[in-house]
């Protein structure tokens, strides 16, 4: 694991701003490392003699007033935890501008300078609104298992959630090679294929279905051929949530229907616990930190991400108004490795 690239963009020149308070809140789904992102963004305002707030549930919590003073200490032994001390949510309420009103009088009456948004592209979407409309700062941190977010190349959460569905790969293979099977294994990701292609690369899997591209059912049943036909009696296709093929129990069918007999395993939300790995700890401590540095020094409405290994600050305005792509090479390479 590498140290990342310290912004070339040196906040130092900038002059400081007289901000006293800031406010931190997990959105959206769940990611491992969020606890590590909220130590550092608790730890780097009260070593810059900032007040902080935690925010529980998300913005449903905000709405709700749910603002509680945080210290040093409440964010002790929390690093290695899986989850979120701070909980999140899926805020419907925040889709409307007087959910995001409330949200702005609530901020306002406890006097907070900056809103750091730790979740995905919606919780950068509604904190965007909130600036534009209510004059609210914000800064998001990227905290997502799907990797999905345009403007990091990575985000907290997304190197656990790999290393979990991949140590389940291994196991599944085991008894896939004791029985001579085939396994069709789901892993997460509605809208993206960045967990399914990574994880399909580094499990071995014959074939990687992901929501980009739609591939014709002949092709997946040719390259499992392929195999059988070198004498290969066990076989791994990796199809994320929201392939529009079909998720693995409609692959199943398809395959039943054509004769071969294929088992499913759905990974599900288990990629979404577990203590987070190394390196999440790193992305998280420091965008979490640089995300304090940002508001001292005036920075506002931008995520602090992760390009070409070095963190930068990218505006929401193009982070939610841009989609991050896969790079097509790495399922050509996929296959060429499973022929
Ligand atoms: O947080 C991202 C994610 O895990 C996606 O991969 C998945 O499609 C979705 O959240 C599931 O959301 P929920 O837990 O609300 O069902």
């Amino acid at each position: 694991m590498s140290m990342f690239r310290l912004p070339s963009q040196n906040l130092k020149s900038r002059s400081k701003k007289p901000i006293a308070r800031i406010a931190v809140l997990c959105s959206g789904g769940d990611a491992p490392g969020m606890n590590a992102a909220i130590r550092a963004v608790v730890r780097t305002a009260v070593a810059n003699n900032l007040e902080v707030f935690g925010i529980s549930r998300g913005y449903a919590g905000l709405l709700e007033g749910k603002l509680a003073p945080m210290n040093a200490s409440s964010v002790a032994n929390i690093i290695q935890r899986g989850g979120t001390v701070l909980k999140t949510s899926r805020c419907p309420e925040f889709f409307h501008r007087t959910g995001r009103a409330q949200a702005a009088k609530v901020l306002k009456a406890h006097k907070i300078d900056t809103l750091v948004v730790i979740g995905g592209d919606g919780s950068f979407a509604g904190a965007h609104l909130l600036s534009k409309e209510f004059g609210i700062n914000c800064i998001g941190l990227p905290g997502t298992i799907d990797n999905d977010i345009f403007g990091s190349d990575d985000t907290i959460g997304f190197d656990t959630s790999v290393n979990t569905a991949l140590e389940a790969i291994d196991r599944i293979r085991d008894t896939a090679s004791s029985h001579d099977r085939l396994f069709i294994v789901e892993v997460m990701g509605k809208h993206a294929g960045f967990i399914a292609l990574q994880v399909g690369i580094c499990g071995g899997a014959e074939t990687i279905l992901i929501p980009e591209y739609k591939v014709p059912f002949g092709s997946i049943c040719k390259s499992i051929d392929r195999g059988i036909k070198r004498g290969k009696l066990s076989s791994i296709i990796v199809v994320a949530e929201g392939y529009r093929g079909g998720n693995a129990t409609e692959i199943a069918k398809q395959f039943e229907k054509k004769g071969y007999s294929a088992k499913v395993a759905i990974l599900g939300h288990i990629q979404r616990g577990g203590a987070p790995s190394a390196h999440d700890r790193f992305l998280a401590s420091t965008l979490g930190a640089y995300s304090v540095h940002a508001a001292i020094h005036g920075l506002k409405n931008v995520i602090v991400g992760l390009e070409n290994n070095q963190i930068v600050f990218v505006p929401f305005t193009k982070v939610i108004s841009k989609k991050k792509t896969i790079t097509k090479q790495y399922l050509e390479i996929s296959a060429e490795l499973a022929v």
